[in-house]
């Protein structure tokens, strides 16, 4: 109600503006016109040469006006074509777009009314610099009349952007959060959040929001959607795999896409494919390849529950770089010249172990659209001085800052961001060591110091009682170009300690050998967590869910599953509790197997194994470099009775930071990405029966011409000299060994 009552007055005012836009531009059109013909009939140009004259301006308008829309949703559908062809068309959308805000910003004041979807985005990533469409609105040297119209545009403008601004408003918050991993490594991990409120509220325009996005949603009626591009491998051992940051942010190698649409079931594959193209389009990625049916499959409750309108594709080979980075961060409003984005220097994030990017959208009609985009990198932090400590209690960890992890400064907040914050967290490995030492958890203590003091100390509980993380708070608000924001970790004493695991270690392996056949092998590990957690009784179980997608060409036989225990061979009916296979269709649909397993708690070890068959391929199927093998992607293995999730007693629901939401999250882990070598054609060989041939014909022919060219009479001629030349020269050696053997004897 009281929303409506806001929003109402601010459409009229638009429905205002928006008749006397039509009248400004006809004022503005009419001028324009008026000095063509007066300039051509100056000249005494004909009347098709007068129009001819208006021509040149209005294309370049239209060009720019077309160049512009290459950024949004459709422009993907221009790249149905292969890799070669999507990377020419990204640089030039790249390319265009830089040139069509260029044009933008410099034709607008001349000509801003001609059409209003133009005119309506100046641009959004600059919103810092232009805070209100008002002043993007200077008119061009205005005849008299329209004046006055013009100052009630500009009046009206003004009232407009103050009435959006009352309404219920689109937000921005960024967020950054640094963590020393056991391994000498540290992990960052960025935040950004946009929102917007429904549709209804705010119609279609945006002021921080990238519309990019919003138009995607409506297009494709997305509820959600997560797309994340990921070079390295998550190391679960080291790293951790129970903690929401592990458990949300690890993913596996190359592209992963999967969205849940609000459509009729009958719609969804055709609206996949045609999502798959926009988003290729937007990311510069050969997303597009999850068009064909052999690569997405649709789960039903391995890999999250749904009513069938879920579909999931990954593309393990996709290598992802600053190409995929830079229209990501164009989505944020200050892309990477202001706030915590400004870190992200490409050679230092790019040097890492890990790289992770991921967009996650969730959008129903109450909440409007919410579009998280995170950023998760490993770095090998460089010692600030060089100082190798070496104790009895091993080595000092290295020291690292904000500024030796990322070689920039913080200088300042992104100017729309309602908050920037940035968390330092400490694993519960060290809150314990830190506990029993007996002394305080302050920023200063006996194991290390932080550079600046925090705002704030925020304390993570499990089960409200056993303290897992602690994390310090500082607010960037304040900090500015004159006065950057750094902050650090200085050791003390060496420190060892290890991130909580995921109930079970995964991995998959390959066995066999030969091009014939071979068997795909699953290995899980227990780490002994649920003894931790759940006490130790011994008659409990522990239930995980496998979700794998298998490319048609590995020919996996369902029945042939053997499970071992611990080494001894189960029947399978005593640990599958659900199983739901969609067998592979050559050349149409991938295999894919979802499971529910239920281990006892004592087992240490599990082994699953499944025979497949391998299948051939036509020779324009193979991708190139096909000697390399084919890659399966990773499995998503996910333990429904553990569930991370940080709570924090003490701080209010006020703190709105997205990064540190208490949210539930389902521990999941992925398995490596699996090489499986394929028959492959000698594709060699087609240049190697070309020379063979070519040099049996040259000597064939070469031999053919020389035979045919020589006569016989001259033939025998020669022939006759050469013996008697052969003849005196045995008789001359024959005389010189009498000789010879007369002297000696
Ligand atoms: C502006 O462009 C839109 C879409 O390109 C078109 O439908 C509309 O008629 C145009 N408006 C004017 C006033 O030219
Ligand atoms: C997908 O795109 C094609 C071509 O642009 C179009 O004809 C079709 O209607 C679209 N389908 C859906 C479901 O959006
Ligand atoms: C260590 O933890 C226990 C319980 O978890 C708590 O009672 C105790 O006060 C802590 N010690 C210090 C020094 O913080
Ligand atoms: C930032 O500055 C404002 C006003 O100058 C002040 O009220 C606020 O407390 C400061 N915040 C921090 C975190 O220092």
């Amino acid at each position: 109600m009281h929303r409506e009552s806001r929003s109402s007055p601010s459409e009229l005012q638009l429905l205002l503006l928006r008749f006397l836009l039509v009248q400004h531009r006809w004022a503005v059109v009419g001028g324009w016109r008026d000095e063509i013909r007066r300039r051509a009939s100056q000249r005494g140009l004909t009347a098709e040469q007068r129009l001819e004259a208006g021509g040149p301006r209005r294309r370049r308008l239209e060009a720019g006006d077309q160049r512009g829309r290459a950024a949004t949703p459709g422009a993907g559908q221009a790249h149905h074509g292969g890799a070669e062809s999507r990377t020419a068309g990204c640089r030039q959308t790249g390319k265009a777009h830089t040139e069509a805000t260029k044009q933008q910003e410099v034709k607008l004041p001349t000509d801003s009314p001609q059409n209003q979807s133009t005119w309506r985005h100046p641009r959004r990533g600059n919103n810092a610099a232009l805070p209100s469409p008002a002043l993007m609105a200077p008119p061009s040297p205005p005849p008299a009349t329209t004046l006055f119209k013009h100052l009630v545009l500009l009046f009206l403008l003004a009232a407009a952007a103050g009435a959006s601004a009352a309404a219920p408003e689109e937000e921005f918050t960024e967020e950054l959060l640094l963590r020393p991993l056991p391994d000498r490594k540290a992990l960052a991990h960025f935040y950004f959040r946009s929102s917007t409120p429904p549709a209804a509220s705010i119609g279609r325009h945006h002021h921080l929001f990238p519309k990019a996005i919003s138009q995607l949603v409506k297009k494709y009626h997305i509820s959600e959607l997560e797309l994340s591009f990921t070079q390295g491998r998550w190391n679960y051992e080291q790293w951790g795999g129970f903690d929401p940051m592990s458990t949300s942010n690890a993913k596996p190698p190359g592209v992963e896409l999967w969205a849940v649409f609000d459509l009729p079931l009958s719609e969804i594959d055709a609206t996949w494919k045609n999502l798959t193209h926009t988003l290729s389009g937007l990311f510069c990625a050969s997303i597009n390849f999850l068009e064909s049916s052999t690569s997405f499959s649709a789960p039903r409750w391995g890999f999250k529950s749904n009513e069938g309108n879920l579909r999931y594709g990954a593309l393990p080979r996709e290598a992802v770089c600053t190409e995929n980075l830079t229209p990501w961060l164009k989505l944020l409003p200050c892309r990477d010249k202001a706030g915590i984005a400004s870190l992200l220097y490409r050679p230092s994030i790019y040097k890492g172990y890990y790289y992770s990017q991921k967009l996650k959208l969730r959008s129903s009609q109450s909440l409007g659209i919410i579009l998280d985009q995170t950023l998760t990198v490993v770095l090998q932090p460089n010692t600030i001085n060089g100082k190798q400590l070496h104790s009895s209690h091993g080595q000092l960890q290295p020291s690292w800052s904000m500024r030796h992890l990322f070689n920039r400064k913080l200088s300042g907040k992104c100017l729309v961001s309602k908050s920037s914050r940035v968390f330092i967290e400490v694993d519960k490995g060290i809150v314990d060591k830190i506990n029993r030492s007996g002394s305080d958890l302050s920023w200063n203590n006996e194991f290390f110091v932080l550079s600046n003091g925090p705002d704030r100390l925020i304390k993570d509980l499990i089960n409200l009682e056993v303290q897992s993380s602690s994390i310090y708070e500082y607010d960037v608000s304040n900090y500015s170009e004159e006065k950057p924001f750094d902050v650090g970790i200085t050791w003390k004493l060496p420190l060892i300690w290890s991130c909580t695991p995921s109930p079970f270690h995964v991995s998959r392996f390959l066995m066999g050998s030969g091009n014939e056949r071979g068997s795909i092998a699953l290995s899980f590990i227990s780490t002994n967590l649920h003894k931790k957690i759940f006490g130790s009784p011994n008659d409990c179980s522990i239930k995980a869910f496998i979700f794998q997608i298998v490319p048609w060409y590995v020919k996996v036989y369902y029945h042939s599953l053997e499970i071992f225990i611990d080494g001894n061979r189960k029947t399978v009916s005593d640990v599958v509790d659900k199983i739901h296979v969609t067998p592979s269709e050559d050349k149409l649909l991938p295999g894919t197997l979802e499971m529910l397993l239920r281990f006892p708690c004592s087992m240490q070890s599990a082994t699953l194994t499944l025979d497949f068959d391998k299948g051939f391929l036509l020779i324009d199927e193979y991708p190139p470099d096909a000697n390399q093998g084919f890659d399966i992607p990773s499995a998503l293995i996910s333990f429904p009775e553990f569930n991370s999730a940080r709570n924090f007693p003490e701080t209010d629901p006020l703190l709105g930071s997205p990064l540190l939401e208490n949210f539930q999250v389902v521990v999941k882990s992925y398995t490596e990405v699996l090489l499986v070598p394929l028959t492959t054609p000698d594709f060699s060989m087609p240049y190697n029966v070309i020379t063979f041939t070519c040099t049996i014909l040259a000597l064939y022919f070469g031999s053919l011409l020389n035979a045919l060219r020589r006569r016989i009479g001259e033939e025998e001629r020669e022939l006759k000299k050469t013996v008697v030349i052969v003849k005196k020269r045995s008789l001359l050696a024959s005389i010189c060994y009498r000789k010879f053997v007369d002297e000696l004897f």
